[in-house]
């Protein structure tokens, strides 16, 4: 695990490094504003910065890192940028099979259905290729949306009612939980949030039920190693109860 200094004590210990932490990647637009860019050169950026986050995290001790792509509300933007973000995945799943050799298992969620074929085939690939893979788990979030995630969840399970597999008094948190997109993924611990902004924004929101959130005002492209390093430092020195005391 690489060495996290915290303010008065020794370095943060692998015990405290989160298991799973997610990433809501805001601010690219602003960023290519300040510099009289047109927004899908922010995205860029951001793009190229996921990847080096990636690798720091799993440097960290870090083994779930969920990345926050495209949400189903993206979809309202202008048709210029929609499709430079989707030519940016494209480009980066091309590039993600780098993340293959380092032992990193590749997950992607949300609704699919809306994506290319293009697409949903190199999305599958990766996610086979990658399957046996354990020095950390990327997962992906493009077409995805909180309540949305929860609806297909819901219709699965009104599925097997329906066939009469299960009564509905057997529906049970375990069982809304297997049929979402992140199955066996476990809850987050901490999400971060760049850009000022303090909201959810429909992301995870059944697994992010009892996550720590942090949040800088540093737009994601700007947003390095170190400040990666500061949030994981917050994390450790906060006092997580579960609802207990
Ligand atoms: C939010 O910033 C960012 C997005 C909606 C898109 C994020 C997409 C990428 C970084 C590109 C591809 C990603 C991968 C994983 C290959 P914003 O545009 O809302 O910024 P603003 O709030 O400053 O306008």
């Amino acid at each position: 695990m690489a060495n996290i200094a915290k303010k008065n004590t020794a370095a943060v210990t692998a015990q405290e490094v989160p298991v799973h932490v997610g990433v809501i990647m805001d601010g690219n637009g602003r960023w290519a504003k300040k510099r009289n860019l047109p927004r899908k050169f922010g995205h860029r950026e951001g793009a190229k910065n996921f990847r080096a986050i990636t690798r720091h995290a799993k440097a960290v001790g870090v083994k779930y890192i969920t990345f926050y792509a495209f949400s189903t509300e993206n979809w309202k933007r202008p048709k210029d940028e929609v499709d430079s973000i989707m030519e940016l995945f494209e480009k980066y799943l091309d590039e993600v099979r780098d993340f293959v050799e380092e032992n990193i298992r590749i997950r992607f969620i949300g609704d699919r259905s809306a994506l290319s074929e293009t697409l949903r085939r190199k999305m599958a690939a990766v996610e086979e290729d990658s399957k046996d893979f354990n020095a950390m788990t990327l997962v992906l979030a493009i077409n995805y949306g909180g309540r949305d995630e929860i609806c297909h969840s819901v219709q699965q399970i009104a599925k097997m009612v329906k066939a009469g597999q299960i009564e509905p008094e057997e529906i049970t948190q375990e069982l809304i939980e297997k049929n979402l997109y992140t199955e066996e993924i476990p809850p987050l611990d901490l999400v971060i949030r760049p850009s000022g902004e303090q909201r959810l924004s429909n992301f995870m929101i059944w697994q992010a039920a009892y996550a720590e959130f942090y949040y800088t005002n540093i737009l994601w492209p700007d947003f390095k190693n170190e400040d990666f390093d500061e949030a994981i430092k917050a994390y450790s020195e906060r006092n997580r109860r579960f609802g207990g005391v």
